[in-house]
């Protein structure tokens, strides 16, 4: 029974124009699950009732299913030909991507930046869970990649580029100080120039708060990030295709760039 008192969704309810799973009306019509739970009937977007407007709902999911295998398949690809750089088999799962967002506030504005968009599933998951006032900036080296992102977030500031040049976009945006500084980089693999300039970067704008890291692999690169960081804390997600997780880390060490702590080739 919906919270109006409503014995079916389909009865409708303009009071509190809710469906019995408490999902507005017109989100219903964008909701793949609403066209399995048959719980739509009121006037969809062609202007017909019931039927029709649970034929929209299933157009609606046939449509998201076919964007998601088209990720796929871009980013099988990529891995194929660019491992090194992608480092993970699939795009991050919504418990990973939410894993990530531990620190994201929804009750407050803050700056956020994301490094390694890939096609955008914690970009989407930031943009979901941040306060409406956050200014969120991510950034994506590869080209069709950034392309895929940006389909899929268009109201996110997706920047074409490395991540070394970081400070430069924030420069440009007028963006001094970071609350959020989440990385999907895949920091072992890339070059000690772009991790040097990434810890600065981190040091110089978000030093009292986390560097937020992604891995495909658990526990390994733990000790890895301690040879960095003073404080290391990991979140297993076992919820992904491949078990994954998160760093949290935080005080960066005074000598992070001697050759055998900054990693990196
Ligand atoms: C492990 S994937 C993560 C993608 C996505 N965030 C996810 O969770 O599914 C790493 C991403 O970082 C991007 N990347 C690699 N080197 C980069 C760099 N120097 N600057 C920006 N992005 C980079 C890769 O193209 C890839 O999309």
């Amino acid at each position: 029974m919906d919270a109006c008192g409503k014995q079916r969704a389909y009865e409708g309810c303009d009071a509190c124009a809710r469906t019995r799973s408490g999902v507005l009306w017109n989100e219903a019509w964008t909701d793949p699950t609403f066209a399995l739970t048959g719980e739509t009937g009121k006037i969809g977007p062609d202007g017909r009732e019931g039927y029709h407007g649970v034929r929209n709902a299933l157009e609606t999911s046939i449509l998201m299913r076919m964007s998601v295998a088209t990720r796929r398949l871009k980013w099988a690809g990529k891995f194929l030909r660019h491992g090194r750089n992608i480092a993970s088999l699939t795009p991050s799962s919504r418990w990973l991507s939410r894993a990530m967002c531990r620190d994201i506030d929804a009750s407050k504005p803050q700056t956020i930046v994301e490094l390694g968009a890939g096609v955008g599933p914690v970009t989407a998951m930031i943009s979901k869970l941040m306060h409406p006032q956050s200014r969120f900036l991510s950034i994506e080296l590869d080209p069709d990649l950034h392309e895929l992102a940006q389909e899929r977030c268009p109201e996110v500031d997706i920047q074409l580029g490395s991540a070394d040049q970081l400070d430069e976009f924030l420069d440009d945006r007028g963006i001094d100080k970071i609350d959020c500084f989440l990385s999907c980089l895949p920091v072992p693999s890339l070059p000690k120039t772009v991790n040097s300039a990434l810890f600065e970067c981190w040091k110089r704008r978000c030093s009292s708060g986390v560097f937020t890291q992604i891995t495909q692999i658990p526990w390994y690169y733990r000790r890895m990030y301690r040879r960095v960081f003073d404080t290391v804390e990991f979140k297993l997600v076992p919820m992904n295709f491949l078990p994954a997780g998160v760093y949290h880390c935080s005080q960066l060490r005074a000598d992070f760039e001697a050759d055998d702590r900054l990693p990196g080739h």
